[in-house]
């Protein structure tokens, strides 16, 4: 612990520092009694259990375990050192932190990053006077005119000059008395290996200061101004920079984003400053590298739980591909998103200069989910020739197998297998295989299986779990639909839905058949899902059947004997368990629990 930051003063901080404000600037937080709640930034989650304890002033996440107080959190969030923590929130709420005994060791290791961002502030000041104040910047304001960049947003997203000489910062630095160490932690400038020579990184070029949230500067863009290489140069990583966590535009972004729980998701500087430029506020950009799950999360704690986050890619193949690679990630930590598409050869800043905010709201307005987005995709670069159909499913199969959540998974199939005419009995089938290959292999039947997808089969009872193996029993192994007519069991059913499906089955079988279930051998299953899918409507019991098709399981005929009888077990175990009670209710004349434990019996008897 800092021992050096008197205990008292800790206290202080703590007194004046109020918890659920310091958290709200990254947590969309919700007031639920005397707590308040919002989705961890921890861990991925999709329901709430983040909770901050606004009188004890601490945080505690029931999902993933972290919590603390008010300093953990700033140090499990940002990588701060308990000092640094100490020191922002003291600086912060005003409190003084008496430094006297502070040895020289731990003096420098917290001044160091408070060192690089002073440091860095300053030189954004001196880039910003070279543009603006100085003769060298001339051209470089001519270049941000021409490219509709007006005074109000130079301002306030800090633009700057870097002049053309080999030295200014190295003189700046000089002339200023920054220490070698400082000036090289900063990545502001270069030094050949193996010699003293040191030379500023950004030379003529446009500069676009990066701010983190609290609008500290933590590293500098730079862009040339003709067609010279490299077009863009970024600080390298430093003690305060790493671009897997950073957005530019964040500082500006957070509070519109907050307040219209959704946001842009741009690829470049310019666009970024021509979307504020257009009253577009809620718009950031990552800064020359694919999105990062830190990055999702920083967003999810912008926009919460029913935010959006819309990517305004290149609709060129590069754009698709980062699509394609986004997606798992905003899966997984549950964000929803959207992409837009710019006509061919357009950024958001060319389109914006081109045809202003409205139109750009317009298209806006019809942004693809990622899924309809990549069916659109592969539709326009396969056709929709069989081979073509073929290479669709081929290019979207793993995206599908990918979605965890049966009900979206089993809407999104449906909509793949209208929008290209293929019936959806053969998507479910390919996705089978693609599964049974990987995470969902299940053991045969008797063993303990793990019915239903992920996501599904958390929560089941045993009681479910068995009614859910007879239910994927009848719908993969089909021979057995006649056992099952004959031992009447589906009428024992516990879980309504699993019931009303297990009839279906049964009628269409019988229907269909000769009333003995669909049982010569070799008979083509598919087409029987096709009929059994087609005569459901609701949304939820289509997905638990498709879930339940999807499964791997080798089935065969004493399995399945098997599988009924333990069913048939437990359920007269459950009988007598229920009879027993009746019983002693009896005896010990209680007529309250007798009168619910007969009117338990008469549901049962319903069945
Ligand atoms: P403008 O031409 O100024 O409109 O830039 P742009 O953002 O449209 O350019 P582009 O689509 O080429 O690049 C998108 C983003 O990728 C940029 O904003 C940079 O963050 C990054 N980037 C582009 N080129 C380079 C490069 O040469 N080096 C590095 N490090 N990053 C680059
Ligand atoms: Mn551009």
């Amino acid at each position: 612990m800092a021992n050096f930051i008197p205990e008292e003063t800790i206290r202080a901080i703590e007194n004046a520092a109020d918890i659920i404000e310091v958290v709200s600037e990254s947590v969309v937080l919700k007031k639920t009694g005397k707590n308040f709640v919002g989705l961890c930034p921890f861990h991925s989650e999709k329901t709430p259990s983040f909770t901050v304890n606004p009188d004890k002033q601490i945080f505690h996440c029931f999902g993933c375990g972290v919590g603390g107080n008010i300093f953990n959190f700033l140090m499990k969030q940002d990588g701060m050192s308990f000092p640094d923590a100490a020191l922002l929130l003291a600086r912060r709420y005003g409190v003084d932190i008496p430094m006297p005994q502070m040895s020289s060791i731990q003096k420098s290791r917290i001044s160091e990053k408070e060192s690089l961002y002073a440091l860095n502030r300053r030189v954004m000041e001196f880039y910003q006077h070279m543009l603006t104040k100085s003769s060298a910047g001339d051209k470089a304001r001519q270049y941000l005119n021409r490219r509709g960049m007006t005074g109000p947003i130079i301002e306030s997203f800090k633009l700057g000059y870097a002049p053309g000489r080999w030295d200014s910062l190295v003189n700046f630095f000089a002339k200023n008395k920054v220490s070698h160490a400082l000036v090289q932690k900063s990545g502001l400038v270069v030094t050949k290996e193996n010699s003293n020579r040191t030379w500023d990184r950004f030379r003529d070029r446009i500069i676009f200061p990066i701010f983190n949230s609290s609008m500290q500067v933590i590293g500098f863009g730079g862009r040339v101004m003709d067609d010279s290489l490299p077009k863009y140069l970024n600080s390298p990583e430093t003690p305060i920079y790493s671009k897997s966590r950073s957005l530019y535009g964040l500082h500006a972004a957070r509070r519109p984003a907050r307040i219209n729980k959704n946001i842009y998701i741009a690829e470049g500087y310019f666009d970024v400053l021509a979307l504020h430029q257009h009253q577009i506020a809620n718009s950031v950009a990552t800064l020359g590298t694919s999105m990062t799950p830190e990055h999702v999360r920083i967003l999810k704690g912008i926009i919460g739980k029913q935010g959006q986050v819309i990517l305004v890619y290149d609709s060129d193949a590069a754009g698709i591909k980062a699509a394609q690679r986004s997606i798992e990630l905003f899966k997984k930590e549950y964000v929803n998103a959207r992409i837009m598409v710019l006509p061919a050869g357009h950024d958001p800043d060319s389109y914006l200069l081109e045809f202003g905010p409205g139109r750009f709201a317009e298209l806006a307005e019809h942004a693809r989910g990622i899924i309809p987005f990549l069916t659109d995709s592969a539709v326009k670069k396969h056709g929709l020739s069989v081979e073509g159909k073929i290479r669709i499913i081929a290019d979207l199969i793993g995206t599908l197998a990918a979605i965890e959540d049966d009900v979206e998974r089993s809407l999104y199939i449906k909509d793949l297998a209208e929008r290209i005419g293929v019936d959806e009995v053969a998507i479910i089938e390919k996705i089978k295989k693609i599964s049974g290959a990987g995470k969902l292999k299940v053991q045969s039947p008797g063993a303990s299986v793990k019915t239903g997808l992920a996501g599904n089969n958390t929560g089941d009872g045993k009681g479910i779990r068995l009614e859910k193996q007879i239910i994927t029993m009848l719908l993969q192994f089909p021979e057995i639909v006649p056992e099952m007519i004959k031992r009447n069991a589906i009428d024992l059913f516990e879980d309504k839905n699993l019931r009303s499906i297990g009839k279906m089955i049964i009628i269409n079988d019988t229907i269909a058949g000769d009333g003995k279930g669909v049982s010569e051998p070799g008979k083509n299953n598919s087409g029987r899902i096709a009929d059994i899918l087609a005569s459901i409507n609701d949304p939820e019991i289509r997905s638990t059947v498709i879930s339940l098709i999807i499964e791997e399981v080798d089935w065969d005929k004493n399995g399945c004997k098997k599988l009924l009888s333990q069913f048939e077990n437990r359920y007269k175990r459950r009988d007598n368990t229920l009879l027993q009670e009746i019983r002693t209710a009896e005896k010990n004349n209680d007529h309250a629990l007798l009168l619910q434990l007969l009117k338990q019996k008469q549901i049962q008897a319903r069945r």
